[in-house]
């Protein structure tokens, strides 16, 4: 049985760099066939069909079969997995917020078609920003779907933020673990070091002896410094990121399905955790287990960090009034 995966945007930039590398197994692994479904608008066609035939001739042995269309309800039947990918990227000078109006409308029909065609065990992942407000409306259009099935992308910006203490260190990436992103994919987000390790030592305390006061150098140096970065990409590259968010979205579902070993990040229909209102699609520090996230519960959470969480919070209640104004939840 292949696992059959919808991807939205498949003729755009990152539908380009993420289509070789879930075809040649990095998603399932090297046991599991996939099934591709790439859904676009009748403008983004040629770059799908363009990509499908480079598949083919990539001779992928995992790859069982590769659909274009522009309909909603072929392209998600059957769906295990939907990677809500296909939206405008921002520009120089642009928040990310700054796209609920041309984006917003995306997903509410997506949301609905995935409810309508989609397989019983679907798993929701969004990409297109504002991705955490874009998840919500899925979710909300989606009748009968359980709302644990969204999840919005912010395993970017923790990959970013351990990227960045594993430079200050000068350690490994792969020894800088537990370092959660909370909130709205954003420049209001909080990426937390409270509770990271470098090889399993507190980071806080190797920081100290590189940079002075840890406090002063998370404000001034660290949180703009990861909150910032697509902005950053933005203006060295000329337009947004792509191989890196293609990568992280990688890390995001293949966690989400296979489970992980330790904490990650994941922005979920909030239950109430950590005093975040119920319903708003936020960023949590999370495990995958059997196929479910699950709030990594009890942190205890300083005035420092709960600032900068409830900073971050805001927004995303400013964000779902928003898209309540436009009508679309
Ligand atoms: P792109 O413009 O290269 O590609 C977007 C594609 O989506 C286009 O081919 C377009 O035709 C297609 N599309 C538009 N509306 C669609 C719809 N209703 N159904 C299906 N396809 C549709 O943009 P990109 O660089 O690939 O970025 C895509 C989105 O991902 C942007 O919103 C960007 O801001 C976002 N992004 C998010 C993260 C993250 O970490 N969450 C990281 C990088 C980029
Ligand atoms: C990113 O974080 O790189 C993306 O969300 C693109 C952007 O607009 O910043």
């Amino acid at each position: 049985m292949a696992t059959t995966i919808t991807l939205t945007g498949a003729g755009g930039q990152i539908g380009y760099a993420l289509l070789f590398r879930i075809a040649a197994g990095d998603l399932f692994g090297p046991e599991e066939h996939v099934r591709l479904r790439l859904l676009e608008i009748p403008q983004g066609l040629k770059g799908a069909e363009g990509a499908a035939l480079e598949l083919q001739d990539a001779a992928f042995p995992l790859l069982d079969d590769v659909e274009v269309t522009d309909d909603a309800a072929v392209g998600f039947s059957g769906a295990n997995h939907a990677l809500l990918v296909g939206a405008r990227p921002r520009g120089p000078g642009m928040e990310r917020a700054d796209l609920l109006a041309a984006n917003a409308g995306i997903f509410g029909p997506q949301g609905a078609a995935i409810a309508a065609s989609a397989a019983n065990d679907v798993r929701v992942s969004v990409v297109g920003n504002p991705a955490n407000t874009n998840a919500l409306i899925a979710s909300a259009s989606a009748d009968g779907v359980p709302s644990d099935r969204f999840s919005a992308l912010t395993r970017l910006d923790e990959n970013r933020a351990r990227a960045q203490l594993a430079a200050t260190l000068g350690a490994p990436v792969a020894d800088i673990r537990r370092v959660p992103i909370w909130g709205n994919h954003s420049a209001s987000q909080f990426p937390d070091i409270a509770h990271a390790t470098v090889d399993g030592r507190p980071v806080a305390a190797e920081l100290a002896e590189r940079v002075g006061d840890v406090r002063t150098w998370l404000a001034d140096t660290f949180i703009p410094r990861v909150a910032t970065r697509g902005a950053e990409i933005i203006e060295v590259r000329g337009s947004s990121s792509v191989a890196s968010a293609a990568s992280a979205t990688i890390d995001h579902v293949r966690d989400w399905a296979r489970g992980t070993d330790d904490w990650t990040s994941a922005a979920i229909v909030s239950r109430g955790e950590y005093g975040v209102p119920e319903g708003l699609v936020c960023s949590f520090p999370v495990r995958s287990v059997d196929g479910h996230w699950q709030v990594v519960e009890g942190l205890d959470v300083d005035d420092w960090s709960r600032a900068r969480i409830d900073a971050s919070v805001a927004e995303l209640s400013d964000e779902r009034d928003a898209v309540r104004a436009l009508g679309m939840l």
